[in-house]
């Protein structure tokens, strides 16, 4: 393939996991690393996109100078930094493990451990930024999101696929060996709006960060 298939487009892509803030020592989170969405990033600016790239809490580094990485905490910032961007991108890639809730409350102080008893966490939704930006999406503009499922894995994606008025949405499944959360690898099948599956074998993150890209490719010529 020519090393332009994205030549000038802009894409925004978020990555990693998000926190959400309990009090000022701990948070809820998740196992993503990052890792996928870094490689997306990597692959799209190879292709000569300008990239946005909203990073939840990682460790990973961003070297590549199209690359313009934005850094937040919590859902709510992730949500808030791809709202200002997508509407002047030509495509977004939503790779982020999002928190669906949030503590209702942030303790201002260290909550101090109960001598006896349990102790509830209220939760409260957090805003789904996938079918946010689905429901800004213009004529053009093209929507990936991801599904990270335990069971019924198509099903579940091909709902996502709907409720978030995706163009194509990228499954991958923890119940395949080296999948998903922090390995090196992935095992991804894209299923697109038009109802056409396409099953990839295991390959390396950036392998499938490329098949990723080559799809969006050839619904942005
Ligand atoms: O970061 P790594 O360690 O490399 O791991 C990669 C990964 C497993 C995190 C990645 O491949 C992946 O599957 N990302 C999506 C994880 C996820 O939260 O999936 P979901 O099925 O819960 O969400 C569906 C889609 O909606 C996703 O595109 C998600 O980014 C988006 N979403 C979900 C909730 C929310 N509040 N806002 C969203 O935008």
């Amino acid at each position: 393939a020519s090393q332009t298939q994205l030549e000038k487009k802009k894409i925004v892509i978020t990555a990693g996991p998000t926190y959400e803030k309990i009090d000022p020592v701990r948070f809820i989170g998740n196992y993503s690393s990052g890792k996928m969405g870094f490689a997306l990033a990597e692959a799209c600016v190879q292709q000569g996109a300008e990239v946005t790239l909203i990073a939840g809490p990682v460790s990973l580094k961003t070297v590549h100078p199209n690359i313009k990485r934005v850094d937040v905490e919590s859902a709510e910032e992730m949500y808030q930094a791809a709202m200002a961007a997508f509407p002047k991108a030509d495509a977004g890639i939503l790779c982020a493990a999002v928190a669906d809730y949030r503590p209702d409350v942030q303790a201002a102080e260290k909550i101090k451990r109960e001598t006896k008893g349990e102790m509830t966490l209220r939760l409260v939704p957090n805003k789904d930024i996938a079918a946010s930006l689905g429901a800004i999406k213009r004529e053009g503009q093209v929507l990936v999101g991801f599904a990270l499922e335990t069971n019924d894995e198509a099903a579940h994606a091909e709902g996502k696929l709907k409720r978030k008025n995706l163009d194509f949405i990228v499954l991958n499944s923890l119940r395949d060996a080296g999948a998903g959360f922090r390995c090196d690898t992935n095992k991804i099948t894209i299923i697109d709006k038009e109802g056409e599956s396409v099953a990839y074998p295991l390959k390396s993150k950036q392998g499938v960060a490329v098949d990723i890209v080559n799809k969006l490719a050839t619904l942005l010529k």
